[in-house]
């Protein structure tokens, strides 16, 4: 199944030819520990087999257990300020001391600190938040607090979309893997191709959206990524403008996704800063819990305070003090350390680095980026060609040090810490180089 080209969405794939002679690069006892994980573990698609087994993970790195390390460009988009950082582990060391939980229907400091703290970087608009303990959580808030707004259950999200992997999410996006074999899951949602990049088509990729809204009426909501992560797409201004002024004509909420995207990762605190728009609710997560954590957070127009009769979340983990204490730190240290100056000043650095390799490596059909999040399309003679490549490379890139996700098959993501240095990118592109290089040359297939 996982050799259905089509299904290659969200990650590189793990029964591949190049993935068996990865583990055949592998010793004894990592073999072992794999195989230890899966015997106990569910498997599940695009998670199991495991690729490796690490022990450690500081800074931009991870080290797996024969000792060897990786430069992480992947980390699941937890990773803006590095792992472990050391205004982190101290203030989740004070948080696990003294108040460890917090029970719900009890506040604490540390909740309190950070619902000001995050709230204070946003739009005055948006004035309310929850808390919870994952994207998909934030994301089932964000719909369930617009149907009780609108009054109305419909939403309309892009195609081939990802929000999350419960029922109520993968109702909400469009990924096809994510919905195998799980029957009807939408209340007649409806999905929209992805807005293209070129500003030419903002109008008619708008119009659509106008269209699909006046023929829907019971669509309450639009749930989309401002910029999406997995291949990386970047709507341009126009669209944006366009889209939030014709939810404001039909009364839908804009809920924009920025789980994988918010912290400085595309240069700015929030991704939805370069459009010059607010969102009604904004869905944020994964670097949120400073990569210590699991947290996520649905904020949300100080006017939609209305819902007191109904649970939204009701999560266990709601007001989780040690969670509070790491997001908290991780704000700080985005602003003591100027990561959202740095990550603009390697995007300058790795569009001009990243154009260059394009231009010498004819396979490298586009490169996408903002910030410190790239995307880099390879196209062969086919489709095959192409996921059989970016996969090569990427293993040909683990085997140097470097570690990355392969999006939509062909996609070579990459999204490292904003902390890295320069000379740690530099490393980073000779080895994607050294690695295009073993694998395909400059050949032309055409
Ligand atoms: C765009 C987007 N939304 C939502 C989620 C779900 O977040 P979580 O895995 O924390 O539930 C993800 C996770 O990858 C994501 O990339």
């Amino acid at each position: 199944m996982e050799n259905d080209l089509s299904l290659r969405t969200e990650g590189d794939i793990n029964f591949s030819p190049a993935r068996k002679s990865w583990y055949a690069s592998l010793d004894h006892e990592t073999l072992q520990s794999l195989e230890s994980d899966s015997e106990s573990f569910l498997h599940q698609s695009l998670s199991t087999p495991c690729l490796n087994s690490i022990v450690s993970c500081n800074g931009i790195w991870i080290t797996d257990q024969r000792g060897r390390k990786y430069m992480d460009f992947h980390g699941n988009s937890v990773h803006q300020i590095g792992y472990g950082h050391p205004k982190v582990i101290a203030r989740v060391k004070e948080a696990l001391d003294v108040l460890p939980f917090s029970p719900r229907r009890y506040t604490n400091p540390y909740a309190i600190q950070l619902s000001h703290q995050l709230l204070s970087l946003l739009p005055p608009a948006l004035g309310k938040v929850l808390f919870c303990p994952g994207g998909t959580s934030a994301i089932g808030m964000a719909l369930k607090l617009a149907r009780r707004i609108t009054g109305r259950y419909q939403v309309v999200s892009f195609r081939d979309s990802f929000h999350g992997a419960s029922l109520d999410a993968i109702a909400a996006g469009g990924e096809a893997q994510f919905k195998l074999h799980m029957g009807p899951v939408g209340a007649g949602n409806i999905t929209l191709p992805q807005p293209c990049q070129d500003s030419r088509s903002a109008e008619s990729d708008a119009a659509l959206l106008e269209a699909t809204l006046e023929k829907n009426p019971h669509i309450g909501a639009m749930v989309a990524e401002t910029i999406r992560n997995t291949d990386v797409r970047i709507p341009g201004r126009d669209y944006w403008k366009a889209v939030r002024e014709i939810c404001d004509r039909h009364k839908v909420l804009l809920i924009l996704d920025e789980i994988p995207t918010a912290f400085g990762r595309t240069g700015t605190l929030f991704a939805f800063e370069h459009f010059d728009i607010v969102p009604d609710i904004l869905c944020l997560g994964k670097g949120l819990g400073a990569g210590a954590f699991p947290l996520a957070a649905m904020v949300c127009r100080r006017e939609f305070d209305v819902a007191q009769d109904i649970s939204l979340g009701h999560y266990t983990h709601e007001k989780s003090p040690v969670g509070c204490a790491a997001a908290s730190a991780m704000l700080d240290v985005l602003e003591e350390e100027h990561l959202l100056q740095k990550a603009k000043d390697h995007e300058s650095f790795l569009r001009v680095q990243l154009q260059h390799m394009k231009d010498a490596y004819r396979i490298i059909s586009a490169v996408r980026g903002i910030g410190m999040l790239w995307g880099i399309e390879l196209s062969g003679r086919d489709r095959a060609h192409s996921c059989e490549v970016a996969e090569q490379v990427m293993y040909a890139c683990l085997e140097r040090g470097l570690s990355f996700k392969v999006s939509q098959g062909n996609v070579i993501q990459w999204c490292p810490p904003l902390i890295i240095r320069r000379e740690e990118l530099n490393d980073a592109l000779h080895i994607l180089q050294q690695s295009l290089e073993e694998v395909v040359g400059t050949a032309d297939f055409s």
